[in-house]
């Protein structure tokens, strides 16, 4: 089969630039035992993938220059060498931004039309355990206690609000928009919101919205808001460190106040953590998010760019805010 594939064509400096990136046709190589060819549907984009196209250090190996872009797909089975599968079967794969790939059976995730196939790179996919088990597990809050999320409006920010509600808490979120801020309060039942841009310096505004001090803190975003937060912690805090995206195309570290004198004197605790460590537990979660999908507890948005050429802008698009809740690309009609 005639494919087409995004490979990264140079290692981004700064906020990546299309330059980055290009397109090039190959063609599918045959199909062998325990295989099966798959044409992607859509695929993610994700914050993590800036990270792999940095040669930094880092929980994964760096990408090459001239690798296909790496990424989770939601995909159809157009021809199977494995008992498992059958042609017009859909799967999430991890097969990059590429239109057909060939990859083996084994580890692939068969989605059943419950819930709509997107969803499986978004609430009902890898964001959504990182959610629940960075809530869950991390911060692990309690009813009444109040639960701060940056990064509220994205794809885990969004859910992680959401599963605080579920749970009793006092949920505020922080988001880039004005319109994300609207849809947090009005749509997900958060308690209070608000947008950090028009707030750069965020501890009077954060003080003002929990007024009982923080009890659990879900970073997706670190930098400033970060720090206000610290000021804030109640005794026994939990901050669950998930995600630094206002630094992530820093091309030298920020500076910032120390402090883990406050983590000593509240006795908080701060914890980073990887989905991956919760593989073993994914069937739990799946059906965790799933159930609450359908019973309508958890709303999400999608923000979806049409067309595999336009994958490098909708990465982009995600560092710089333009989605609401998770950021796709349709590569073919479902
Ligand atoms: N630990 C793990 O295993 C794990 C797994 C998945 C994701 N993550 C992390 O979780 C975070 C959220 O990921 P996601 O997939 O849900 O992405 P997302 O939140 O859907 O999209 C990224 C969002 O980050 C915000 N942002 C960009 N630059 C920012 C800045 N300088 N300051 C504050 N916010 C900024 C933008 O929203 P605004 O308009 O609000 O700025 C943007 O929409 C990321 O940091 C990601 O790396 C971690």
């Amino acid at each position: 089969v005639r494919n087409q594939q995004i490979l990264m064509a140079a290692r981004p400096v700064g906020l990546p630039q299309p330059s980055d990136f290009s397109l090039v046709e190959t063609e599918t190589p045959p199909v062998n035992d325990g295989e099966v060819l798959l044409e992607t549907l859509y695929l993610s984009v994700d914050p993590y993938m800036r990270g792999r196209m940095s040669e930094a250090k880092s929980y994964a190996a760096p990408m090459q220059v001239g690798d296909v872009m790496i990424g989770g797909t939601v995909a159809r089975v157009l021809e199977s060498k494995s008992p498992k599968f059958t042609p017009g079967d859909a799967v999430e794969a991890y097969t990059g931004w590429q239109r057909y790939a060939v990859t083996p059976a084994k580890g692939l995730r068969k989605l059943h039309r419950s819930l709509p196939l997107s969803t499986a790179l978004g609430v009902c996919g890898m964001p959504g355990l990182t959610a629940y088990f960075g809530l869950l597990d991390v911060c692990q809050p309690k009813a009444g206690e109040t639960l701060v999320v940056s990064g509220a409006a994205g794809a885990v920010g969004s859910c992680v609000g959401q599963i605080g509600k579920i749970l009793g808490c006092r949920v505020v979120g922080v988001a880039g928009t004005d319109d994300k801020v609207a849809w947090l309060t009005n749509d997900l039942g958060f308690d209070a919101a608000f947008n950090y841009r028009r707030h750069p310096e965020p501890f009077k505004t954060l003080k003002e919205h929990c007024p009982g001090g923080i009890d659990c803190y879900f970073d997706n975003v670190g930098g400033p808001l970060t720090d206000a937060v610290f000021g804030l912690i109640n005794a026994n805090a939990r901050i669950a460190i998930c995600g630094q995206i206002s630094q992530y195309n820093n091309t030298k570290p920020e500076l910032g106040p120390r402090l883990l004198s406050t983590v000593l004197v509240r006795t908080a605790t701060v914890r980073g953590f990887l989905v991956f460590q919760y593989l073993d537990r994914a069937a739990e979660g799946y059906e965790k998010l799933g159930a609450w999908v359908k019973e309508g507890k958890i709303k999400y948005q999608e923000t979806i760019v049409d067309g595999l050429e336009n994958a490098p802008q909708a990465f982009i698009g995600l560092l710089q805010g333009v989605n609401t809740g998770k950021m796709l690309v349709r590569v073919s009609a479902e």
